[in-house]
């Protein structure tokens, strides 16, 4: 595992042909990840589904279009950021990462956030959050910013709900929008991210709810 030369390139190539566990066998292809190279803002999903596996490419099912449209809400598009994905490889039937397949697959994505050196990494569901943090629930920290160091990396993450779990409840879609307008805000103000900097709405009484639906299938 080489780093001084490393490219995203190479990092492509390697997983392209990675049979680091077995979910290469299944896979129709392996979904590296795209975007700007030199992207200030990275997002991080859990895993190809269907549509990912079929083309290749991240985030280009339903959860996809989501997310293009909370990016055009905020003014960007898909070729100012990075998206990416803690597995390459899509689980059968879009069941939940395994531990060992999530630590076979982990060099990939450390490897390329090292290259990329994101100001922001956006996490999407709770698969990506726990990448970088532990012990918390999605249900409380979405939508709130923290400069974290991180394998000697800086950034400011952003945990988000999975848009998947946004599609499947009108609750966690109203959070989904109203915090992508909270990373608007904090892409412009990055000053005010404070280590305790909390969301402007308040908790309501779904929050178990919500951390169930995180807990389904979020690879749509
Ligand atoms: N869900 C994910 O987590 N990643 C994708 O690329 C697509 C759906």
């Amino acid at each position: 595992m080489k780093s001084s030369s490393d490219t995203l390139q190479s990092i492509t190539q390697e997983i392209n042909r990675c049979q680091r566990c077995s979910l290469y066998k299944t896979a129709t292809h392996a979904v590296p990840g795209e975007g700007n190279p030199h992207a200030q803002i990275v997002f991080i999903g859990e895993a190809p589904g269907f549509y990912e596996d079929q083309q290749g490419l991240p985030f280009v099912g339903r959860s996809g279009k989501l997310l293009d449209l909370c990016l055009e809400e905020i003014g960007l598009q898909r070729s100012d950021v990075w998206i990416g994905n803690v597995l390459k490889h899509r689980p059968p039937q879009n069941r939940d990462p395994l531990p060992q397949e999530i630590s076979a697959c982990k060099p990939f994505l450390d490897r390329q956030l090292k290259l990329i050196q994101p100001k922001f990494v956006v996490t999407l569901g709770r698969f990506a959050m726990e990448k970088f943090i532990s012990g918390v629930y999605i249900s409380r920290v979405h939508g709130q910013p923290r400069f974290i160091t991180w394998e000697s990396n800086e950034f400011f993450l952003f945990p988000l709900y999975h848009p998947a779990a946004a599609l499947r409840n009108p609750h966690i879609k109203k959070d989904f929008y109203q915090d992508f307008k909270r990373l608007r805000h904090y892409l412009d103000n990055p000053s005010e991210i404070t280590p305790t900097t909390k969301p402007n709405t308040t908790q309501d009484n779904n929050t178990q709810n919500k951390d169930d639906q995180e807990k389904q299938m979020s690879l749509l």
